[in-house]
Parts: structure tokens; C-alpha cells; sequence
């Protein structure tokens, strides 16, 4: 693990109410920062800065219900004017006051109980941020988008799956789920819905990073997933500028985005496709998912996108004894595609497990040569590495 090494040590200041508060930032924190503590500012006071040298960043622990707590880090925020960054601590907040923190230019909220990964993570991205050009706008992270052959085939398994095995490598990791309709990486992950990805898009104000940040759910392997919304939400709900402003401002902070697509091909999945560095058709060994695949595999031609690397996996493949058990062979549906399958995933009780306890599958009993293998496709679409090809 190579996390802490891309950390500088930040100047932190907590500005905290519970002497638990200090203690639990101070342990989350370890090494990777210098914090300073203030404790004690009450509600409606005026918050002040201790003399010395600014920090980079400030962590406030506040109410964010009361109106006097959110008028004291109004004022704080006017008074920093940029100077340093403002993060919030707090117990879960609920959609409204995340917007009214947004509106505050609050970089990112940290859940009580604090965890270190969460900290860690603001660290990151307010490092980062200080270190990066204005103005930059160009889409830094890999992209990779996940389409499927077929309901059910695995696509959103497969994207949570390596969404968390390239976190474990350090990576920041965005899963951003697009289908808006059936869309289960909350449910996969176990994350809360609170805040949809159709909120961003439907925002008028200006996407940046701090507002992708309060606006994602975080799972415990670091991935921050913006969650498909709870209720039914038509395609055409959705404009392609809006998607590409969104993969542009989650672009300019994560490392990886990882999107989750549709079955169906809406007004803006070309745009989706066009920004990747990699499409990942998820298939079946069977007729119906073969034949979905190969329509695919044209649409993508015919919308001029067949330069971009696509990578096919057929999953749920049955394997030992059973092997014989799937309709076609990976042969047949290798010619029936005129391309490769690059990998095969078996049909898995740990993966299954996983998918349904919202873990990793390296954590659950005997995922650990699957977690493996998700490893290696994040590899594969981060640093062109190959794909594990053996069954
Ligand atoms: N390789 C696998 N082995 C066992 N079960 C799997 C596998 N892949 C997916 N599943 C299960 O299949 C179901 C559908 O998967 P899902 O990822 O939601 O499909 P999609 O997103 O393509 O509609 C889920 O219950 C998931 O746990
Ligand atoms: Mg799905």
C-alpha cells in the first residue's frame, strides 16, 4: 500500500466542541498530517482562528441543524475567503444541509465517528487541490464504463468489484452510478441513498470536486459512490452536457471513475463511451447475452466508438464440474463476436456473497482469487496491464 506516501504533511486545524472529537481526529490522523486542536466555540459565537501560521485546512465540528452553528461557519468561511480549506464535522447530515454546506463552498463532511479512511481522503483531495493548476478542466482520471449483454448479467457486481480492488491499491475511486432506473451499487455496497447522482446533475451551480465529495457515499475500501436515485427517474430525464460536466468535475478528483450504465442506449451513453479509456461489456455464455453483445459491439462501431478499448467478460460462468453446464462455449462466443473474452468469471458463492453483503470479495471466506482477478481489470484499465485470461 503506497496511500500514505502520496500524502504531504497538511496543517490542519480542528476546531472542535468534545475533547472526543480532538482525540478521534488525532488518532484517525496518525502521521500524515500536523493537527492543532481548538476546543470549546459555542453556538452563535463568532469562530476565530488561534494566532500563527494559517492552515490548509480547518475541520469544524458544528450542528449543522442550527442556524446559529451554520451562521458561525458562514462567517468563518467569508473570513478564510479561500485561504484555507473548510471541511465539517458531524453525525450523518441529511440531504438539505448537505446542499446548505455545498452552497458554503465546504469541502467535504466528515461522518461521526470519525474513521480514518474518511479523513484521510479529505487530506488527499485537499492536497491535491492545492497542488493543481486553475483552470486545468481536463478529464485527469481514467474512466471506465461498464455495459451489459442482458439484465442481470453482473455488470453492477463486476463495477462495485473492482470499484473496491482498485481503492485497495490507493487509487481514489468514483463509482458513479448512471443507471438511473435499476441501479443497485447502493444496495451492492450497502451505501445509503441520501443524495442521487441525479441531484448533481439536475444542479445549476457549478460542479466541483468538494461538491462530489459531500454529495458521494463512502464505502468502508475508500470508494465513494454516487448512488442511482431511489425513485424511478426516466433516461431523458438526463442531458449529455450536464453527464459530461459531471464526469469532468469527478474527473479533475478521482484518480478512477467507474461508470454503471443502462441496458438500454439512451441520449447521452455515447457521451459516457466517448470520455472513457475503456468499456467493459459484461456477457453471459448464452445465446440471448451473445446476441445482445454482438449489437452492441456494432452500435459502437456504428456511433464511432469501436477505437476505444473494449473489454469483454462473460461472468457467472459455470466452472469444475459444471463447465459443460453453459449453452456456448467461450469458443463459439468468441467467433460469434469476432473478439476475445478477455476474462472469465465464474459463477461464485463468495462473489454472490459479497455482492450481497455489500463487501469486498476479498473479504468474504474464499473470495480471495477473485478479489485477484478485479485487481488486475482496474490494473488493466489504469495502467494497460493485461487482463488475467484464465479461467
Ligand atoms: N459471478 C457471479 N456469481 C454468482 N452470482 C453473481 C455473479 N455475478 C453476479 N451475481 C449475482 O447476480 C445478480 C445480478 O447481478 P447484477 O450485478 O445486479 O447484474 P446487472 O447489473 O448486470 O443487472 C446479483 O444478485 C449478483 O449477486
Ligand atoms: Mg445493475
Amino acid at each position: 500500500m503506497t496511500r500514505s506516501k502520496t500524502l504531504a504533511p497538511l496543517r490542519i486545524l480542528g476546531l472542535v466542541r468534545s475533547r472526543e472529537a480532538g482525540d478521534a481526529l488525532r488518532s484517525a490522523l496518525g502521521d500524515v498530517g500536523e493537527l492543532s486542536l481548538s476546543h470549546g466555540h459555542r453556538a452563535g459565537e463568532r469562530i476565530t482562528l488561534p494566532a500563527g501560521k494559517l492552515p490548509q485546512l480547518v475541520i469544524v465540528e458544528l450542528d449543522v441543524d442550527s442556524a446559529e452553528d451554520m451562521a458561525g461557519l458562514e462567517r468563518l468561511a467569508a473570513d478564510l475567503n479561500g485561504q484555507a480549506a473548510v471541511a465539517v464535522t458531524c453525525p450523518r447530515p441529511s440531504v438539505d444541509a448537505l446542499r446548505r454546506l455545498m452552497r458554503l463552498g465546504i469541502v467535504d463532511v466528515l461522518p461521526q465517528p470519525i474513521a480514518a479512511a474518511d479523513l484521510q481522503a479529505i487530506c488527499r483531495a485537499v492536497v491535491r487541490r492545492s497542488g493543481s493548476q486553475p483552470g486545468g478542466g481536463r478529464l485527469a482520471a481514467k474512466v471506465a464504463a461498464f455495459l451489459k449483454a442482458g439484465g442481470g448479467v453482473g455488470a453492477t457486481t463486476l463495477a462495485t468489484q473492482m470499484a473496491c480492488a482498485a481503492a485497495a491499491e490507493a487509487t481514489e475511486v468514483c463509482l458513479i452510478d448512471l443507471d438511473i432506473q435499476f441501479g443497485s451499487a447502493a444496495l451492492q455496497l450497502d451505501l445509503p441513498q441520501q443524495s442521487s447522482v441525479l441531484d448533481l446533475l439536475a444542479s445549476t451551480e457549478p460542479m466541483d470536486g468538494s461538491m462530489l465529495r459531500l454529495a458521494a457515499a463512502r464505502h468502508a475500501c475508500g470508494v465513494d459512490l454516487l448512488p442511482a436515485p431511489t425513485p424511478l427517474a426516466p433516461l431523458e430525464s438526463i442531458e449529455a452536457a450536464a453527464v459530461l460536466r459531471l464526469l469532468e468535475a469527478a474527473g479533475a478528483e478521482y484518480g478512477l471513475l467507474i461508470v454503471d450504465l443502462p441496458q438500454a442506449w439512451t441520449g447521452w451513453t455515447r457521451t459516457v463511451l466517448a470520455a472513457s479509456d475503456a468499456i467493459i461489456l459484461v456477457i453471459e455464455l448464452s445465446l440471448p447475452s451473445v446476441h445482445h453483445a454482438r449489437r452492441q459491439i456494432l452500435t459502437l462501431a456504428e456511433e464511432g466508438l469501436d477505437h476505444i478499448p473494449l473489454i469483454v467478460i462473460a461472468n457467472r460462468v459455470a466452472k469444475g464440474l459444471f463447465a459443460q453446464a453453459s449453452p456456448i462455449s467461450r469458443a463459439e462466443a468468441e467467433q460469434a463476436l469476432g473478439r476475445p473474452i478477455a476474462a472469465v468469471i465464474p459463477g461464485d458463492e463468495s462473489l454472490l456473497r459479497a455482492a450481497l453483503t455489500g463487501k469486498p470479495v476479498g473479504q468474504v471466506a474464499g473470495g480471495k482469487a477473485l478479489a485477484r482477478r478485479f485487481a488486475a481489470l482496474a490494473g488493466t484499465v489504469l495502467r494497460g496491464s493485461p487482463v488475467e485470461a484464465k479461467p
